[in-house]
């Protein structure tokens, strides 16, 4: 399994009841609340996975949260659809993602988002899904994705998804 490269002094962990994830900010409410009051126990119960970057100080700097999920052939776009049945599919879910504010733009974000795309592909090796989606907390953040070739389900402007096949071809694309 390939991992991305993150800058020396950060270590790449996943989220333990010893990491002091009440004290991570990244300037959106919904995503902190999240890490800090219902990470572990998703975790716990095995809804959802978190891994996390930690700091030289030992402070958590960024983190993302992967889970598994389903949508109806009837939400995704018709080229996606045309060869699938009709029925709920499987996918893999980006459901948080979020960078310290006071790390913000030093290409953190870039490298998680890299880093998650990665344990996606490598876990559809063993379980397959037809994309990964998310769902976005806001129009910056939809920029953010869009930027890696995440587009939008029909009809549903927040919701973004990645086909397999896009996933597949950016994994596997020589460096
Ligand atoms: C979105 C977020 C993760 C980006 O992290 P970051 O480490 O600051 O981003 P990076 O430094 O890797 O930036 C990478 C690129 O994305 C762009 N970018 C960064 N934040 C962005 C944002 N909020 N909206 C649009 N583009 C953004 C940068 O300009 C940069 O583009 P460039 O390479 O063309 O210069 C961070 O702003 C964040 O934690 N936001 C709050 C939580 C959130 O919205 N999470 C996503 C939904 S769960």
């Amino acid at each position: 399994m390939t991992g991305v490269a993150f800058p020396p002094g950060f270590s790449f962990e996943p989220l333990q009841r010893k990491h002091q994830r009440h004290l991570f900010d990244c300037g959106q409410r919904e995503v902190n609340d999240w890490l800090h009051t219902r990470t572990l126990q998703h975790q716990d119960k095995r809804l959802s996975a978190t891994r996390v970057l930690i700091d030289q100080d030992r402070a958590v700097t960024g983190f993302y949260t992967l889970a598994t999920g389903q949508v109806d052939f009837g939400d995704l776009p018709v080229d996606l659809a045309r060869k699938l049945p009709r029925r709920a599919l499987p996918v893999a879910v980006l459901a948080w993602l979020g960078v310290s504010k006071t790390r913000h733009s030093e290409k953190l974000g870039d490298l998680l988002l890299a880093q998650a795309l990665r344990d996606c592909y490598d876990a559809g090796q063993t379980f397959a899904f037809v994309a990964v989606i998310l769902d976005c907390v806001d129009d910056r953040a939809k920029a953010f994705y869009q930027r890696w070739d995440f587009a939008e389900m029909p009809g549903q402007p927040y919701r973004l998804f990645l086909s397999s096949q896009t996933l597949t071809a950016m994994m596997t694309r020589p460096i």
